[in-house]
């Protein structure tokens, strides 16, 4: 089952993954004018930043409760946006509408790959861009989700390969060039990959693992153990297993400081 990213609360991750949208939407300027989709909006952290530069921009997501909050937070600033429920399987966008289409940390969740690029490459314009983010593996925070996956696999079986978050079948590599490269080629576009990285921080371990524990895959995870019998032992030890994986990652022995490298992806009609 697809996770609700509306369950617990999405708005501190959303805070910190800010920065992130702050850098995709820099490099896409100028936005004045331009028609731009937002997929996988959350709680608008792209779709509010390209409204303020002038972008006519309509945001989708499938979590009503964080569309509900992007609406609030725009209402806020006095912008207007489009806020519509969707997910990438059926974007609610005309065909070739979008001259950029953006999706930060969102369209990799898709639990069909190719049919997300189908549906990005089928709304977006003749000459337009889409541009997403993908965490590149091996970086401190997937080995932290790989733990919980992992547990969550020995408790209810399944891979626990932890996927795009969903725990279904092998992910797509959304970070890979390659694979980026032909699945984007059937559509007729070319694709560009640009690496950089990004910092979290916290002021303990301790407080790094507080901080997540609204996260809707902890809450989801959580509830999910909650309905064993021993789910109270259940949670303690996935507690520990991941106390010990946020210690041996953390970089900064005074503090908690992880280090994640993610790729922004660029495809365009060739
Ligand atoms: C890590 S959050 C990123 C949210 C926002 N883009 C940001 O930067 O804060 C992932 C988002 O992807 C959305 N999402 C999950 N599955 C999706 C799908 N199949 N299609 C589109 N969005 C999806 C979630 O509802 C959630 O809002």
């Amino acid at each position: 089952m697809e996770l609700d990213w509306g369950l617990g609360r999405y708005e501190p991750t959303g805070e910190v993954l800010l920065p992130i949208s702050e850098v995709v939407v820099a490099m896409s300027e100028p936005l004045n004018g331009k028609r731009l989709v937002d997929l996988g909006c959350g709680t608008g952290n792209a779709a509010l930043l390209a409204a303020e530069r002038g972008a006519v921009v309509t945001g989708v997501d499938p979590a009503k409760r964080l569309v509900e909050v992007a609406r609030e937070r725009a209402a806020e600033r006095g912008l207007q946006v489009e806020f519509l429920a969707g997910n990438a399987a059926s974007i609610p966008v005309e065909d070739g509408t979008a001259e950029l289409l953006l999706s930060i940390f969102a369209v990799i969740f898709a639990p069909d790959a190719d049919a997300a690029i189908a549906e990005m490459t089928r709304v977006t314009a003749p000459d337009g861009l889409i541009r997403l983010t993908s965490w590149v593996p091996g970086g401190s925070m997937m080995a932290i989700n790989t733990v919980a996956g992992k547990f969550m696999a020995e408790v209810f079986g399944g891979s626990g390969n932890g996927g795009s978050g969903n725990g279904e079948s092998k992910p797509f590599a959304w970070h890979d060039e390659a694979a980026l490269k032909e699945a984007f080629g059937r559509h007729g576009f070319t694709v560009d990959v640009e690496r950089r990285s990004m910092h979290l921080t916290a002021g303990s371990p301790e407080e790094y693992l507080e901080n997540s524990s609204e996260h809707p895959m902890a809450v989801s995870g959580a509830q999910a153990l909650a309905s064993r019998p021993d789910g109270d032992a259940l949670a303690a030890e996935l507690e520990s297993r991941l106390l010990t994986a946020v210690r041996e990652v953390n970089e900064d022995p005074a503090a908690f400081k992880v280090s994640n490298e993610y790729a922004i992806v660029t495809a365009k009609r060739s």
